[in-house]
């Protein structure tokens, strides 16, 4: 495939075309996913539930992101490779500054952080250095125990209005993409109209610019409960490569998410 910038994705913004991202922790998997023509790869933090079993995503370290990141660039081809800052590593400007280098060095063309309107000034220090962010907003899974668990966010209208106004402002601090997961559709619509950047969604209804899935989750790999927003493309399809194909296309064409995966 022809290799995927942010200028891809904010080209296909533009043009009103959908874009689709998943997961991926190791290289076979990277390979497939890029072959795909998935635009978007991300090491997420995820990887401690699904890869290590832990029960959320505290424990995964940066040295975890950094091998993982590392297994995947090695099987790209392509695709944009976005890496998570796991949890608490940004506990200062200076650490979180280290840690990003780290995973840019590891092989990401980008990384994810997760937070509020709070984030502003680490963006703008991140990307003044070259490292362009994507701001993941709504319910942000490293915030698990303040939340007292995985929970909708921006159901009222304070917090939906909170979130829309913490985009605009983590764009205007310098993030090139928003990451909205767990948020009412509408929440994903405004968001969306609101930035001029690129918006993939998880949860988050059918507006936005992209569409995310754990790599997992869509292949109906789970250990327990799956998300509302979870689709298993294994269910139609013959093979892995064929499941990754029909997602990749359910998000072009608009048939994922579909009504029922919507909050
Ligand atoms: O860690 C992760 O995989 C994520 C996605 C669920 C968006 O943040």
């Amino acid at each position: 495939m022809k290799t995927v910038t942010i200028s891809t994705l904010t080209k296909l913004k533009q043009a009103g075309e959908k874009f689709s991202c998943l997961t991926a922790y190791d290289a076979t998997f990277a390979s497939q996913i890029s072959a795909a023509e998935i635009e978007v790869m991300l090491i997420g933090d995820s990887l401690g539930m699904v890869l290590q079993g832990h029960d959320s995503t505290l424990p995964v370290s940066v040295d975890d992101i950094v091998y993982h990141t590392q297994c995947v660039a090695r099987g790209n081809n392509g695709s944009l490779i976005m890496a998570d800052m796991p949890f608490m590593s940004n506990p200062s400007t200076e650490q979180m500054l280290v840690n990003a280098g780290k995973l840019m060095q590891a092989g990401a063309h980008m990384i994810k952080l997760e937070g509020e309107a709070w984030l502003a000034e680490g963006i703008t220090e991140l990307t003044r250095r070259g490292v362009p962010v994507c701001a993941h907003l709504g319910l942000t899974p490293q915030m698990v125990n303040q939340y007292g668990g995985y929970k909708v966010q921006g159901k009222t209208e304070a917090a939906a209005q909170a979130i829309i106004a913490a985009s605009q402002e983590l764009v205007d601090a310098g993030a090139s993409i928003i990451l909205l997961e767990c948020v009412p559709s509408e929440v994903g619509r405004l968001v969306t109209e609101a930035v001029t950047v690129p918006v993939i969604g998880i949860g988050a209804g059918p507006h936005t610019d992209g569409q995310i899935l754990v790599l997992q989750d869509m292949l109906g790999i789970t250990m327990g409960r799956t998300a509302r927003f979870v689709r298993n493309f294994m269910v139609d399809a013959q093979s892995i490569p064929e499941a990754l194909k029909h997602y990749h296309q359910a998000v072009k064409d608009n048939s994922f998410p579909s009504e029922e995966h919507c909050f």
